[in-house]
């Protein structure tokens, strides 16, 4: 059992990470409506291609749940059905969590394709779960964490579904990204325990501690961007083109963009005392290019009007650089003092 735990405890974390993508392209494309219900979509495990799938059609047999629009608005089968010739309201019942009834084909396939590896990284999160017991007797904190994970995806499925009935929330939105955060450090966390090689580092406490409030600094920031994010959102439901989401910004926006300089700043003391004091963690690198192309893709998206894949990507960094950042807490903490 030990020996499949870690490649499964990675398999999770990188489908975990495609989740976050696919998240992200569900936003960048507008698709998060394009499953009205939840977990199944217009009441189907497959859901359509096309908007004749969800008009009423004769003699056609409906499964209780299953969904049509009809004079704009969604109607639910009420029982398992097989339709006459003609419409009967009997069969049907209004959807009544919301009234957005728009069916688009690439929306609905986006949000369906995001549900599909939400799916998988749960099934993967489950498996790692199991493996975990490999470990029982040595470690009890492996299969503590990879149940906690469990709980969260569970967790995340649940504020999924609410995210789509509150018709995207915004504090939803926010709080399933900060939840998508913990799963990613505790799989990182476990993942280190198990895989943790003799490398030699130097223990520095100042190094250290300014790690800690880099790692706070980058929740603050990434906490500052849903803001931002949030703002932008509601400029974009009036139908405005990209070049006015940023033209009145709210105070939000100006904070993001100028604490990305603290973060800088902070980042750079961190490479800078590694460097000097040959303290041996080589991550902090990559730490400064992610950052640095984290801010690249912040200014392109501000003032070049949000090209194409730029939110996206913005928001894998984020998740990038928090992961790498915090996997160097748990290197820098386990180091050596001399
Ligand atoms: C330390 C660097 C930064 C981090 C960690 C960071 C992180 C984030 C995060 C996590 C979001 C939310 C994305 C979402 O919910 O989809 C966001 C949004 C945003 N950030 Fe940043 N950001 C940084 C720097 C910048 C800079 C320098 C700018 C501009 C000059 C910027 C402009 C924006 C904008 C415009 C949004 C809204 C994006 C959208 O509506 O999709 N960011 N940021």
């Amino acid at each position: 059992m030990k020996k499949y735990f870690l490649p499964a405890a990675k398999t999770a974390l990188v489908l975990v990470y495609l989740v976050i993508l696919a998240g992200a392209l569900v936003r960048m494309t507008g698709s998060g409506m394009g499953c009205p219900d939840w977990p199944k979509c217009f009441g189907y495990y497959i859901p359509p291609t096309e908007q004749k799938g969800l008009e009423f059609t004769a003699n056609k047999t409906y499964d209780k749940g299953q969904v049509i629009i009809k004079d704009e608005t969604l109607l639910v089968a009420k029982e398992d059905f097989v339709a006459t010739s003609t419409f009967s309201q009997n069969n049907w019942e209004p959807y009544t969590k919301h009234d957005y009834a728009i069916f688009n084909p690439m929306h609905t396939w986006v949000e369906y394709i995001n549900r599909l590896c939400g799916a998988l990284a749960g099934i993967a999160c489950f498996v790692t779960f199991i493996f975990a017991f490999g470990y029982w007797k040595e470690n009890k904190k492996i299969v503590l964490y990879s149940f906690l994970v469990c709980v969260l995806m569970g967790f995340q499925a649940w504020l999924g579904k609410t995210v789509v009935d509150s018709v995207l929330n915004p504090v939803k939105i926010t709080t399933h990204m900060l939840a998508a955060f913990l799963i990613v450090a505790l799989q990182l966390y476990v993942i280190y325990i198990v895989s943790a090689k003799n490398i030699v580092r130097k223990f520095d406490k100042k190094f250290n501690i300014t790690l800690i409030v880099v790692l706070l600094f980058t929740i603050v920031q990434v906490i500052l961007g849903t803001y931002v994010r949030e703002f932008v959102d509601t400029i974009e439901k009036t139908g405005a083109p990209k070049e006015f989401w940023l033209l009145k910004p709210e105070l939000s926006f100006y904070f993001h963009r100028s604490f990305s300089i603290v973060v800088f700043l902070a980042n750079l003391y961190l490479l800078l005392r590694n460097k000097n004091l040959q303290l041996g963690f080589e991550k902090v690198n990559w730490i400064v290019r992610i950052l640095l192309f984290e801010i690249l893709t912040g200014v392109v998206m501000s003032y070049m009007n949000f090209p194409f894949g730029s939110q996206t990507l913005h928001l894998v960094l984020a998740t990038f650089l928090f992961s790498v950042q915090f996997y160097l807490l748990l290197e820098s903490r386990n180091s050596k003092t001399y």
